[in-house]
């Protein structure tokens, strides 16, 4: 059909299902040890820890995963950032969340096979990708072999640092989510986006 593309593979598919699982198993556990009364856990404290950690390992493997398969395929390029004119581009969707799109005005960005992602989600997708999740990730490897950890960093107990960079970025990556689940609903038919993420059909 002319009207739709093939826009999300199986792998990328199998890949979002399982890392966003094992994301809202991390956030659960992670607020759950950090946040909950020691006498009365939100989820026992050795339990969380032990979910955290495996849920930890396996976003990791699925990470490799997703970057050495995106890297072999096609989807790789929609990842790639154009410096020139990015902060117009950016400007006019910007505009079009806060304004054209209550107005009913047309999206200024529409998805084709070379570009499926808006300039915001764009940049959101290589910021969570390239930066927050690897940084996620080292620390939180960093915290389950602290014997790694440099001891002292401009007099600062490194160990506290790194734990404190895991949850800041933990913190970044639910915000991500929350901003992310808004914006996947927003389109003309509902839940058009989350259906897309499931058959790999994008519908114009
Ligand atoms: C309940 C959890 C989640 C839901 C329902 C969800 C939903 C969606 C939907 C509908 C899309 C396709 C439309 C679009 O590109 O905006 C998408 C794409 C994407 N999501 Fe999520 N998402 C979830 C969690 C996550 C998490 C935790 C991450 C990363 C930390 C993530 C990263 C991405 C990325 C990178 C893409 C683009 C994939 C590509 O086409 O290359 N998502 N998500």
């Amino acid at each position: 059909m002319a009207n739709r593309l093939y826009l999300y593979p199986i792998w990328l598919r199998i890949w979002h299902m399982i890392n966003a699982l094992l994301f809202l198993a991390l956030i659960v556990t992670g607020l759950s040890m950090q946040y909950s009364p020691v006498e009365n856990p939100l989820i026992e404290f050795q339990t969380a820890i032990a979910v955290h950690n495996i849920a930890g390992i396996l976003i990791i493997a699925a990470y490799i995963i997703f970057m050495v398969t995106n890297f072999s395929s096609s989807n790789k390029k929609y990842y790639v950032m154009k410096k020139k004119g990015l902060m117009d581009r950016l400007m006019k969707q910007s505009r079009y969340y806060a304004y054209g799109m209550f107005k009913g005005e047309s999206t200024p960005f529409p998805v084709t096979e070379d570009e499926k992602f808006n300039p915001l989600q764009k940049l959101s997708y290589v910021g969570v990708i390239y930066i927050l999740l690897p940084i996620l990730m080292i620390t939180g490897l960093a915290l389950l072999y602290p014997e790694f950890i440099v001891h002292k960093v401009f007099g600062l107990n490194g160990t506290m640092l790194t734990a404190l960079l895991h949850m800041f970025m933990g913190f970044l990556l639910t915000l991500f989510l929350l901003i992310h689940l808004y914006f996947a609903s927003l389109s003309k038919k509902k839940f058009a986006n989350f259906k897309s993420m499931i058959t790999g059909w994008h519908e114009h």
